[in-house]
């Protein structure tokens, strides 16, 4: 076989990016310009800024891309691009530049889900998929289950009723005064702290495979609000590894017994909130003894990137699902 070459573009939240993708696997340049100072001040991301943040990058971005994966246009086989879900005026900067490019130098255009990027980030750093797998998919804008039969075959067996967990972590984390994005302050200060102060788990029907955070997310802010009243100071890292607790509790206890029900050999962890320590080791070490591989991204594979997106693309390459230039930006396409 010869080597496959992607180009692949990523701008569906608050990050540009662009990456060279070889044969699916080997990340030859990703790119990643975060915008995550701009949308600091207003405590979440701004869809208007971060439009124009993409506008501005994007060019510079790709060239990056290209340069330090010393390839010219001439040498790809494809452009892939993040169609959705994401905010619709963001994913429409990498929907065009993409097609611009696959138009200009003749190449093939792929729209890939944000959320096949995510699972596929796997793939940039395991020997390979072993199927069933469970992908446990966490991120600002998701949580979900999702069952993996085989190459591309994607079920989701749960998903979040509210909030979703990267969610929860940022609002949590803006109740007890942390900068945005939250999570990985949450993530440093349960480390210092002991989970000592009781919070709900939502476990939902027995069958479930479903999740709920945001009754969690009221039980924290009322926590904090009677520590308020009662004018006493927030034992802040016990509050953090006490939420830590919760979430993971029941994240790892629900991906267990979904591996153990659809008798997977692999489970994938996937999204921003996989960069986790907490939940990192807790899925190790619940998997440990059993027969039942666990594949975690290093950490700058897990939050928003190109690299991923070349990843899961180079499956649709590979079978010639390409998309047409009418390809748009789509915020609530199904995975
Ligand atoms: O996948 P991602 O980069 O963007 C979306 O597609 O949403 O995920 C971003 C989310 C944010 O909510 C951020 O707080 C969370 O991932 N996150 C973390 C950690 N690192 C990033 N949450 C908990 N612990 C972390 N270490
Ligand atoms: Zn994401």
């Amino acid at each position: 076989m010869n080597d496959e070459l992607i180009l692949a573009i990523e701008t569906s939240c608050d990050e540009t990016s662009a990456a060279v993708v070889r044969n699916g696997r080997n990340v030859l340049s990703n790119i990643v310009s975060s915008q995550v100072e701009s949308h600091k001040r207003f405590g979440g991301v701004v869809p208007e800024i971060a439009s124009r943040h993409h506008v501005e990058q994007i060019t510079i971005i790709v060239e990056e891309a290209m340069k330090e994966a010393d390839v010219s246009f001439a040498d790809l086989d494809a452009v892939a691009v993040t169609e959705g879900p994401g905010l619709v005026g963001a994913l429409l900067i990498g929907v065009h530049a993409a097609k611009a490019i696959a138009f200009a130098h003749d190449l093939p255009l792929i729209g890939v889900h944000h959320i096949a990027g995510h699972i596929y980030a796997n793939q940039l750093t395991m020997e390979s998929f072993h199927f069933p797998a469970i992908a446990l998919v966490v991120s600002g804008g998701h949580t979900e289950l999702v069952y993996l039969k085989e190459h591309g075959a994607f079920e989701i067996i749960g998903e979040t009723r509210d909030d979703a967990v990267g969610e929860a972590y940022d609002k949590v984390a803006r109740t007890i005064g942390l900068p945005y994005p939250g999570g990985p302050h949450i993530d440093r200060l349960a480390a210092e702290g002991e989970p000592t102060i009781s919070l709900p788990r939502a476990w939902l029907e027995p069958d479930s495979y479903d999740f709920s955070f945001s009754g969690l997310k009221s039980a924290v802010i009322n926590t904090v609000h009677n520590y308020k009243q009662r004018n006493e100071q927030l034992p802040i890292n016990d509050l953090a590894a006490s939420f830590q607790a919760s979430v993971i509790d029941v994240l790892v206890q629900k991906t267990k017994r979904a591996a153990s029900e659809y008798e997977v050999k692999q489970i994938v962890l996937a999204g921003g909130v996989a960069a986790n320590k907490g939940l990192r080791t807790a899925l190790k070490d619940t998997f440990a003894e059993c027969d039942v591989e666990v594949s975690i991204p290093p950490l700058h594979l897990c939050t928003d990137n190109a690299a991923m997106i070349g990843a899961a693309a180079s499956l649709k390459l590979r079978t010639k699902q390409f998309s047409g230039y009418d390809l748009n930006g789509n915020p609530g396409i199904d995975l």
